[in-house]
């Protein structure tokens, strides 16, 4: 099954089972991975399912939608590979794929 990784602001990093078509922040929710807290359910207007693409990810993931892009201009911690975990879409291609997690969602 492919798998995507999870890591902690604490250093801990999960390797999780990942399915086509789920978000990232369905598996990591599913999996009770602590870090996000997806208080809108996945529907891009809460900001907190941040997280940021490993850098070797961040082609084959691509950029946000237009309004991503201006939920993720609410987050302190922004940096270039932000992404909201409910946006980003597992597929086979992304099998490996590593997620960090900001230190806060808030
Ligand atoms: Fe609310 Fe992603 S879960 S924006």
């Amino acid at each position: 099954m492919p798998k995507i990784y999870i890591k902690s602001e604490d250093g801990t990093t999960h390797e999780l089972n990942a399915e086509a078509g789920q978000t990232i922040m369905q598996i990591a929710t599913i999996n009770n991975i602590d870090g996000i807290v997806a208080e809108c359910g996945g529907n891009c207007v809460c900001a907190t399912c941040h997280c940021f693409i490993g850098e070797e990810w961040t082609e084959k993931v691509g950029g946000p939608s237009d309004n991503e892009d201006m939920m993720l201009s609410m987050v302190d911690l922004r940096k270039d590979n932000s992404r909201l975990s409910c946006q980003v879409k597992f597929t086979e291609e992304l099998d490996g794929l590593v997620i960090e997690l900001p230190e806060t969602q808030y």
